[in-house]
């Protein structure tokens, strides 16, 4: 159905909190069950799969250094929402068996492989089928990396793209003393936004295509029905929930912790000024400033030039300062095509697009709020220690010596943000125990649709998710990663367990294998957003991205788990067909 634009106001999600306590440690048992929910004030309530209630699930807030456990409790329906593919993977899936099969990941934690939620450690309502990998109910998370947005969502093999379709996501917010010391925007200032593209009947109900469409078969190709598609793009945004939502901002600073959520979809995002009488746009608004990433805090804050580019299952943090925007409508733009291929083709714009995400609407500054001394309002407006929006007052005195604000001249510079975030060691290519070069490619399977793999220097056409493991780091090595990209679309590609450093990217061309020499100054450098540690990379067509790995505690950040975890590229359809390895982190004794 044409929806009505920004009529509802973006939601905030829901805080979880602990059921109890397990050995001294808070316990939290989160329940996966079929819910109501209106998406949108014009649409009847839509059939949805939910954590504790809610799509997307309640944030859980947790604390560096306090460990917690969790019990993911399946509640789930007998029967699937969304029709289920059989071919895939009917080997080692007992698409027989009843009930839903579900696990839920922690993705971007450092944690023990019991606790990972990897694909085959799926298991259906209450326990009663178990597979292969099931090790243990209860996870336990340590939380003892730095601060750092994470999230938690749905992995079971084969089925990943409809469970997380469904609902199964929601943040998880890793804080600790460091970070509260730099008294960044908080409370309602802070404002966590998982951005999802769902198409939805007019009945309400969440529509996911059963089988390939003829004119997406291309060339002939013959497929079983239902099927898995090969991507999939919703045609409404759908941001914490609700479809084409507004969000209601004071003319001061926001830390927003962005959330790629989708299951295929790229975002290439930057604010616009709107006009929302006419829906037309124009300038560009207020800078975006980049002050994490994926596994936490950059040293300092980078102002996005240009577009902030997101893939599935990335996160940015960033702070925008909307006090020279009093009394203007926003929107959050999106330019990246579905079928993204970062800044090479945007020939795909037909097919999808989806540009307008959110509207933001900045109150005019009168009341509580002036514009004339923002910093000194939002203190007193806020009246909880000058957490939120915290001017150079706050800055200054904090005692951790980070406390300079930028100047609010300096283009994208912003006061509330301190010019020093975090320590963050750079992993340097000296440091390199082990090179590995990875290929991701695509094939044709026996229905002859198309199948993504990963492959290997050796196996460079492609090896399936329960092919032997190819890659085994030792802990406290590290590695270089090289994906070549032979496909002709972009892919975020993720690995579990780990954060990662990008070193650069460069032409597929130069660099076909681990014995070519890397040219650091022939290499392009991180952008903004790809600063710092990650735990997702994009890897555009016809490029080699080198990331640095290391396996293990380093320099303090991080800890020294072993065991087995996954990597995979991140777009849900991708990774169920069959863009997913596993690899083993090997005890140094070994
Ligand atoms: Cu966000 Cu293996 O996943
Ligand atoms: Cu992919």
């Amino acid at each position: 159905p044409a929806l009505e634009r920004w009529v509802d106001e973006v939601p905030r999600p829901g805080v979880v909190d602990p059921t109890g306590e397990k050995d001294g440690q808070p316990y939290y048992e989160i329940e996966m069950t079929e819910i109501e929910q209106q998406l949108h004030r014009d649409l009847p309530p839509t059939t949805v799969w939910g954590y504790d209630g809610q799509f997307p699930g309640p944030t859980i807030e947790a604390r560096q250094g306090e460990p917690i456990y969790v019990r993911w409790q399946n509640k789930l329906p007998d029967e699937h929402l969304l029709t289920v593919d059989t071919t895939i993977h009917s080997d080692i899936i007992p698409y027989e068996t009843p009930g839903v099969r579900t696990v839920t990941h922690l993705h971007g934690g450092n944690i023990e492989s019991e606790s990972d939620g990897k694909s085959q450690a799926w298991y259906t309502r209450d326990f009663a089928a178990t597979g292969p990998e099931f090790e243990q109910k209860d996870y336990h998370y340590v939380n003892d990396q730095p601060a750092a947005t994470l999230w938690y969502h749905d992995h079971a093999l084969g089925i990943t793209r409809l469970n997380v379709y469904a609902g199964l996501a929601g943040f998880y917010l890793l804080r600790s003393d460091e970070e509260d010391a730099l008294e960044l925007p908080r409370d309602e200032y802070e404002v966590p936004l998982v951005l999802q593209d769902r198409s939805v009947t007019d009945d309400g109900s969440l529509f996911y295509p059963a089988a390939i469409a003829d004119e997406q078969s291309g060339h002939g190709d013959s497929h079983p029905e239902p099927s898995i598609v090969p991507e999939f793009y919703g045609d409404t945004p759908v941001v914490n929930g609700k479809a084409w939502p507004r969000l209601s901002v004071e003319p001061t600073s926001y830390r927003f912790r962005l959330l790629n959520g989708s299951n295929s979809r790229y975002y290439n995002l930057t604010l616009l000024e709107y006009d929302e009488s006419t829906g037309e746009t124009g300038s560009e608004g207020p800078s975006v400033v980049q002050i994490g990433n994926d596994g936490g805090l950059l040293a300092e804050p980078v102002p996005v030039d240009d577009r902030l580019e997101i893939g599935s299952g990335q996160r940015a943090d960033v702070v925008v300062d909307f006090s020279e925007y009093a009394g203007e409508t926003l929107l959050l733009h999106n330019d990246a095509p579905a079928l993204y291929r970062g800044n090479l083709s945007s020939t795909d714009d037909d097919i999808v697009p989806l540009h307008e995400i959110l509207l933001v609407d900045v109150a005019d500054g009168s009341g509580a709020v002036g514009t004339a001394d923002v910093s000194d309002a939002t203190d007193a407006a806020d009246g909880s220690g000058g957490s939120g929006g915290s001017g150079t007052t706050d800055a200054e005195d904090t005692a951790n010596g980070a406390s300079e604000a930028i100047e609010t001249e300096t283009d994208g510079a912003i006061e509330a943000v301190p010019n020093e975030l975090a320590r963050v060691p750079e992993i340097s290519l000296e440091d390199v125990d082990t090179k590995r070069y990875l290929t991701l490619t695509a094939d044709k399977d026996e229905h002859g649709r198309m199948v993504h793999l990963l492959g290997t220097e050796d196996e460079q056409s492609g090896l399936a998710v329960d092919d032997p493991v190819t890659e085994e780091p030792t802990v406290g090595d590290t590695e270089l990663w090289s994906f070549a990209n032979l496909t002709d679309m972009s892919h975020p590609m993720h690995l579990h367990l780990v954060h990662f450093q990008l070193l650069g990217r460069q032409p597929l061309g130069e660099y076909q294998s681990t014995e070519d020499e890397i040219d650091l100054d022939a290499l392009e450098s991180p952008k903004a957003y790809e600063q710092g540690w990650n735990d997702v990379i994009t890897v555009h067509p016809a490029e080699v991205v080198h990331i640095l790995v290391h396996f293990g505690e380093y320099e303090g950040v991080f800890n020294d788990q072993t065991g087995t975890y996954m990597w995979h590229c991140h777009m849900v359809e991708h990774e169920d067909y069959d863009m997913m390895r596993p690899f083993a982190v090997r005890p140094a004794s070994e």
